[in-house]
């Protein structure tokens, strides 16, 4: 059981479609919207043990699921070492890429991120 570990870690891995959703792949989006609150609630559950819940929220990643779709895009390698950087400093909400950008706006100016990525 993770709970009688030393230290643990549970690692969700999210999307910036969770804070942000685009037009199309609602139930995606809306997957990942729960899974970030599900997240949340589990880490609030486990606050009084050795396991932390932490959340990587990636960017359009090129693996077998964008095949043919989208621009720009972060290679695996690049969303791993990351990924690892951040269970490594307990960071519980990580922002990689470009969802760094979209959290930010998504707070400044959320009818710019909402035009946005329905645009995209
Ligand atoms: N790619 C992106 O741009 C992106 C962006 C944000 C978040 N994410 C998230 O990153 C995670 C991985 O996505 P990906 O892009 O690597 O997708 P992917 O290329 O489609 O790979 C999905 C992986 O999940 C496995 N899988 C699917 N259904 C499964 C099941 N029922 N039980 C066990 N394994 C199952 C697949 O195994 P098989 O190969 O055996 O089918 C495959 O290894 C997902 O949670 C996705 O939402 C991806």
């Amino acid at each position: 059981m993770l709970s009688r570990q030393h230290s643990a870690v549970i690692l969700n891995v999210n999307s910036g479609l969770a804070l942000v959703p685009k037009t199309s792949s609602a139930i995606y989006c809306a997957s990942k919207g729960a899974l970030n609150i599900f997240s949340q609630s589990l880490r609030y559950q486990l606050k009084n043990t050795q396991v932390r819940v932490l959340q990587a929220f990636l960017p359009l990643v090129d693996t077998p699921m964008t095949k043919g779709r989208g621009k720009s895009k972060m290679t695996v390698e690049k969303v791993s070492t990351e990924i690892i950087k951040g269970i490594e400093n307990t960071i519980l909400d990580h922002d990689i890429g470009k969802v760094k950008l979209l959290r930010l706006l998504n707070r400044l100016l959320p009818s710019l991120a909402q035009k946005i990525m329905q645009g995209s």
